[in-house]
């Protein structure tokens, strides 16, 4: 008798990809903060999907806002005009900035349509001017353009050769934006915090001074709010707690709240795009609209952005209880440990036997972007978790 294959992982490496380096539990259902994995353990998602579930799992306006949605119309085409995606663009555009919207299904797919949109704004506005000033350690998506966009040089090396058209300068560094710009520069594109590399928050005055440089220059600031925005840091978009605004802002992860959607905002100024210029079946489809339109009313109505603000500062302030941890660095509810000694990845598995997610971005650095929704009472229990774990 043949043998049946039971163990997921064996399946899993004879039928998927393997791009993934997973952690060993199967997830299967969650509620709030938390979540179960196939053997009935629970755990506290100090996770998220990555900073996705804004309203944690299975919250009762997204599951609602899916079920009628899914009764009346999932899908049709960007060849009509759709409610669900003008209600949710203008709920956009009303949180954010003079803008209008693009529709993708992703951050990256956000993004490669703010790449797009600097280009064609060079060729109609600035003479042909293509190139984007781009930071190290930036995180901008896994397609070709937005690898060779991001600053990881193994995420891009092993698909070389890259399209033109991309500058790296250190994050942080406005002098080195300022040196790396030429007559070929159309746009610089950043986050106002870098997630992926480990919640590296900018030197004060760093936004503002980049700002300034794109006005004087008359180059596009192009801001990948993809982790940071819907309320992460404490405020709808990161770049409000620095006073200025984006010509281009792209966003994914939160807006749909698990449901894959992203969007790129562009000002009056920056707004180039023609019919035919780009486009996508899926984006902004009526199903992932109506889920967004949720998550932005939920947060809206129940306060969660300030929420976030003042559970940020309780995580930030109990993750410095733990021993192991050396710094803390963060905003609002995305905040990152970094150990004293390299052992992230046992402390994320020893975490997991203690019944909190946690993510290991670094041999010594442990991302938190857990749910908006998390209490003061889940804060503490997740990190009585990961004291018991050190
Ligand atoms: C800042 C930033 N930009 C872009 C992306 C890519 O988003 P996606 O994985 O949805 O393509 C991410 C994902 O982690 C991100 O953090």
């Amino acid at each position: 008798m043949t043998q049946i294959k039971t163990d997921i992982a064996e399946l899993e490496h004879q039928y998927v990809m393997g791009t993934f380096k997973r952690l060993p539990i199967t997830l299967v259902e969650g509620r709030g903060v938390t979540v179960r994995d196939t053997e009935g353990r629970e755990y506290i998602d100090m996770v998220a999907g990555i900073a996705v579930n804004a309203l944690g799992h299975a919250h009762p306006a997204v599951a609602q806002a899916l079920a009628e949605q899914a009764t009346r119309l999932v899908h049709t085409s960007n060849l009509y005009y759709s409610e669900p995606q003008v209600a949710l663009a203008s709920k956009l555009v009303e949180l954010s900035f003079p803008s209008r919207v693009f529709f993708a299904n992703s951050g990256a797919e956000a993004n490669e349509a703010a790449i797009k949109l600097a280009r064609k704004w060079g060729k109609v506005r600035r003479d042909g001017a293509f190139e984007i000033i781009t930071t190290d350690g930036s995180f901008h998506g896994r397609t070709l353009a937005t690898v060779t966009a991001g600053g990881k040089d193994a995420y891009a090396a092993p698909f070389a050769p890259l399209p033109p058209g991309f500058v790296h300068v250190p994050y942080g560094d406005l002098a080195a934006v300022k040196s790396a710009t030429t007559r070929d520069t159309v746009a610089v594109m950043l986050e106002p915090i870098m997630g992926e590399i480990g919640v590296i928050t900018p030197p004060d005055g760093y936004l503002e001074g980049v700002r300034a440089w794109c006005d004087e220059l008359d180059l596009l600031l192009i801001l990948d709010e993809v982790q940071t925005g819907i309320g992460r840091t404490g405020r709808w978009f990161a770049h409000q707690h620095h006073g200025i605004l984006p010509d281009v802002m792209t966003l994914a992860k939160a807006l749909g709240g698990g449901v894959p959607i992203g969007a790129c905002l562009a000002a009056p100024r920056a707004d180039v795009f023609e019919p035919g210029d780009h486009g996508s079946t899926f984006g902004g489809n009526p199903l992932a609209c109506a889920a967004g339109l949720a998550v932005l009313r939920t947060i809206e109505e129940q306060g969660l952005v300030g929420h976030a603000a003042e559970m940020g500062d309780l995580l930030h302030a109990s993750l410095l209880e733990l021993s192991a941890v050396k710094l803390v660095r963060g905003r609002g509810l995305m905040q990152a440990c970094i150990l004293k000694e390299p052992v992230a990845r046992d402390f994320q598995s020893r975490c997991l036997v203690e019944g909190v997610i946690v993510n290991a971005v670094d041999g010594e650095t442990v991302r938190l972007v857990p749910p908006l929704i998390i209490t003061a009472d889940e804060i503490e229990r997740a990190v009585a978790a990961m004291k018991r774990a050190e």
